[in-house]
Formats: C-alpha cells, structure tokens, sequence
C-alpha cells in the first residue's frame, strides 16, 4: 500500500510539474469498498447528496433501494400487511414508498450537470453512467451484495444500511442456503464474514435481530443511531436549532445552509425545513410545507425556513471518510464518524460511545461526533461549491498533514517525546496545525501534556507514573485558511515501555 501511495504521489507532482496540465492529481490511500443501501425517505435523499460528493474517495459498488420499516412498496398485488407498532393502525397495500426513481431521475440528473466541474477539482469522481451502473443491475441488489462478498476482492465490503438491513440479510441468506450443506461452508462463512462489515443507521426492520445476529455471528454490525444527536431530524419541539455544541450552532442554520450547501443545480435537491420539495409517495414528508409542518398533529415543530432539518444517514458512511485518521477496520479509533465500543453482551454488535473527553476534561455527551462538527461541515460546503465551481483554483482544496515520526513512537515513563509534522496544501494556502491528546484511544487514563510549538511539531511530556504496555493517542490537525477552511488529521500512539 506504501508503494502504492508513493507512486500517486509520484504522479500527482508531476502533473503539477507540466504546464498546461489542467487535471489535479491527489495523493490518496487505497479506496473503501462500501454499498449504500437506501428506503429514501426525504433524508436518505440529503444524505445521499452528501454522499455523492465523497464518491471520488470511495470504491461504491452498488446503490441499492431497500425497505424499512416506516418505507415499504408492498407486493405490488394490493395485498394488504399489518405489522404492530408500526406507525399506522388499519391494514395498507404499501407504505411512505417513494418509489425507485429518484436518485436516477433526480439525483444523478443534477450530478451529470455539475459532474464537469466536479472533475476539475478531482477527477476520480465517477461519471455519471459509473455511478448509474452501480443502480442498474440486471438481477436484484441483494443478488448483487452476494456477489460482492463471494468475488475475489480481498477487501472488507462496507454495507451501509441506511433503511433496514433486509437487503443485506437476503444476500446472507441466499449465500447460506447455497453452500450451508457444503462441506466448503466453514471456509465460506469465515470468509463473508471477515468481509462484511454492516454499518447500520439505527435498526429499521427485525432482520438483525431474527437472522444475521443469530446466524452469522462474527460479521461486525455497527448500529450508529446514537449519531442522529448530530445529524438526526432537527425537531427540538420549538426550543430552536440546538444542533451541535453552542459555536458550531451556525452550520445548521438556514442562512448557512441557504447560502452553501442548497444551492446551485445539484445543492438544490438537499432538503431543508420549509422548503417547499417533499418526496413524492411520503404523504408524512410535511417539512418543506409550512401549513402542513405547523399541524398540530405535526410530530416535529418547525424551524426557521432553510434550518437543518436531517441526515440522520450519515452516520453510516461517515466512518468511511478520508480525514487521515479514519480507520474503519478499529471502530475504537475516532474520526469524522465518531468512536464506537463493542456490546459486552453481544460482541459483533458495536454501538457509539455517550460521552467522551473535551479539551477542558468535561465528559460531554455525543462529544465523538459533535467535536467534528466545524470541519465536516466545512467538507462538505467547500464540495458544494466545487459543483457550481469550473476553476480549481477557484474552489478550496483540503490540506495533508503527516507525522514524521510514523504511527507509533516508544517512550519511557517521564521522557519528553518529540513530534513533528509536515503539512501540504494544494492551493498553497496556510495550514495552521495544531495538537492533542485523544483521551479515549489510549490506555494511559490521565492526561499528558503536549506543547504544540511554531513548525508544526510539539513535545509531548509522559508522565512518571504512565506503566510500560500503555498507550497514549496524539492527533495533530492542519486547517488550511481557504474559503471553507478545511481540516485534515494525522496520529500516532506513543507506547510506554
Ligand atoms: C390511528 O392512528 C392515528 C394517527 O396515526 C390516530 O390519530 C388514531 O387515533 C388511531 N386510531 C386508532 C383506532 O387507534
Ligand atoms: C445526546 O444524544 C442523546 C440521543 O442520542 C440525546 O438524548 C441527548 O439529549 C444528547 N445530549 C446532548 C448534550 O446533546
Ligand atoms: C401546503 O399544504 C397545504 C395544506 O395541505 C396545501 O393546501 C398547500 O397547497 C401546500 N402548499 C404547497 C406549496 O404545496
Ligand atoms: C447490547 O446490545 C443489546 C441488544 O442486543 C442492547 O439492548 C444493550 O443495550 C447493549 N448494551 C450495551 C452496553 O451497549
Ligand atoms: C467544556 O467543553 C465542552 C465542549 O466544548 C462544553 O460543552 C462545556 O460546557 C465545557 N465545560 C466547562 C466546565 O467549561
């Protein structure tokens, strides 16, 4: 992989070398293998136009429509289902089905248009008909999730559930019914189960519960609701947009989100409170409605128009974002998606950490996914404006910052450890670093002091008392100062010895 990295690298600074070379090219890891799969109700669809712009960061295999509990088309007969605790009360032949249509018809549509300004500013982005493929198959999705996990690529295969996890538990189930009698079966299942990680946005039908939990018990499921606090449905009951921690409250505004993110001819199908779309088959989707949204009978009472008002669906890719820091295989490392902790009771099943550490030793809670706030936001507008954005040197670019000392540095109880870091921006824009200790990644419990100084390094003190085998997390973070600062990470662990 190191190899791999070097040669782009390579290759990146000898486009910027030739004069006249218009493309970009961009030092990038090996790419996430990840398959989205979506009941598209009004906030899949937000957070399926975040999604999009990270696409030229991740391998998407496919992108799938799938039921869910609050979204389902029926059998297409007019037979009529009733399951408890649902939110209807008589019988129904389909529920809020939005249908399969609109990421090809609406979505992918305003992707073309703004897909050749996209490329300026990275030209890995997939072309339109790329990312059509991953829509059009010729047998159903769960047939081709079977295939994904039973083809040759070594790499895990990262299955966002950002409806239920039927699809998902169709493809399990269609590989245990083919092979279960094999005498290849033992092999087979270790080996889909080493490549299926599900990364789940809450548990929106019984099929963990009732199949995979019971019958594939070494797949990793992340169940990330927990990160809806974050990006969930916006409704504080009239109390306001109390989104994030008190400085970031302006990244959910509707002047913010009004001015940067819905807005030019892709940005304007992200979905906002009271403005005025609703996604066609919803009849509960009332929030872009004001007459409708001010019901009494409304569950969620409205914000000022433009507000945030959900994406509760990127939790389930957000751990997949390039930061510098991701590291989805160890959902105990934090990044963008925030940190998780493995269930005592059911050790396949992963949930998000409440509370983690602030800068002033506070526990706060849903600090793991409410720290990033500023610089996933940030992310996310500087893409938007690359979509109405044909000049690179226009849009802004996010910065790299590595450590020189590598992923981990020996030290002894007491000594002074030296950091040092280089950072890059391909805009040439001034990357301020600065440094940190990540309580919760470590295991030393106390807290350690770094200094940051002046050239991108710090030193960092260990205490006395730190015992040999234990471990203290340092992140240093870069934040370039373009329109939109953008912020990238690095880390390493200091092992007492
Ligand atoms: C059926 O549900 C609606 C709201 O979804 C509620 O107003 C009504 O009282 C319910 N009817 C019965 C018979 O439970
Ligand atoms: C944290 O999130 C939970 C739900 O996930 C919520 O009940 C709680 O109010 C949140 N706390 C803060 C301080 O945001
Ligand atoms: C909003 O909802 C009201 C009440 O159902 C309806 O009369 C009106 O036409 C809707 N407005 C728009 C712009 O769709
Ligand atoms: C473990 O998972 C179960 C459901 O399988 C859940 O009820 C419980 O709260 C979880 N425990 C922890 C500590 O997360
Ligand atoms: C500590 O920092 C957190 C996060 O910024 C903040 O919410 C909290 O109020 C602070 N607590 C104190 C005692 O300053």
């Amino acid at each position: 992989m190191h190899f791999l990295i070097h040669r782009l690298l390579a290759i990146g600074l000898l486009a910027s070398a030739i004069p006249g070379v218009q493309t970009h090219s961009i030092d990038k890891p090996a790419k996430l293998r990840t398959i989205v799969t979506t009941d598209m109700e009004q906030d899949d669809l937000a957070s399926l136009i975040r999604y999009i712009l990270y696409t030229n960061d991740l391998d998407t295999q496919g992108i799938i429509y799938t039921s869910s509990r609050y979204h389902w088309a029926g059998d297409g007969k007019g037979t009529e289902f009733f399951l408890p605790g649902r939110e209807y009360n008589t019988s129904q032949t389909s529920w809020r089905w939005t249908g399969t249509q609109t990421i090809q018809d609406k979505i992918l549509k305003a992707y073309a248009k703004v897909y050749p300004n996209l490329r300026r500013h990275d030209p890995s982005y997939p072309t339109p008909n790329e990312l059509l493929s991953k829509m059009d198959h010729d047998t159903d999705g769960s047939n081709l999730i079977r295939s994904l996990l039973l083809n040759e690529d070594p790499r895990p295969l990262y299955l966002q559930a950002w409806g239920g996890t039927s699809t998902i538990a169709r493809a399990l189930k269609s590989i245990e019914e083919r092979y279960s009698a094999s005498w290849q079966w033992p092999r087979i299942r270790d080996l889909v189960s080493r490549k299926a990680v599900i990364l789940a946005s809450g548990f929106q039908d019984e099929t963990y519960v009732d199949y995979i939990a019971p019958t594939w018990p070494q797949i990793r499921v992340e169940e990330l609701s927990a990160g809806y606090s974050t990006w969930g449905y916006n409704c504080n009951q009239g109390q306001g947009n109390t989104r994030g921690l008190p400085d970031d409250h302006v990244y959910f505004t509707g002047d913010w989100i009004r001015a940067n993110i819905e807005m030019g001819p892709y940005g304007k199908l992200y979905r906002s409170w009271l403005d005025g779309q609703s996604m066609p088959g919803d009849p509960e989707d009332i929030f872009g409605n004001i007459t409708k949204a001010s019901s009494p009978t409304a569950w969620c009472k409205p914000l000022g128009q433009y507000d945030f008002l959900s994406e509760g669906d990127d939790v389930a890719f957000n751990p997949l974002l390039t930061t510098g820091i991701q590291d989805p295989s160890n959902p105990n490392l934090g990044s963008w998606g925030g940190r998780a902790k493995q269930n005592t009771t059911s050790p396949d099943l992963w949930g998000m950490v409440e509370t983690e550490k602030a800068e002033n030793g506070t526990e706060v809670e849903n600090y793991t996914t409410n720290r990033w706030i500023a610089a996933v936001q940030n992310d996310f507008a500087a893409r938007m404006h690359w979509t109405i954005t044909p000049e690179y040197r226009k849009g802004n670019h996010a910065p790299s910052v590595d450590i020189l000392n590598g992923k981990s540095v020996k030290a002894y109880p007491g000594s002074t450890v030296k950091l040092s870091s280089q950072v890059s921006d391909p805009d040439g824009d001034h990357v301020t670093t600065s440094w940190w200790q990540y309580f919760e990644e470590g295991t030393y419990p106390g807290a350690v002091t770094v200094t940051a100084n002046h050239n991108h390094g710090a030193t960092v003190k260990i205490p006395a008392d730190a015992k040999p085998g234990q471990t203290i997390s340092v992140i240093v973070q870069g934040t370039d100062d373009g329109h939109f600062p953008l912020t990238r990470y690095d880390r390493v662990f200091i092992h007492v010895v």
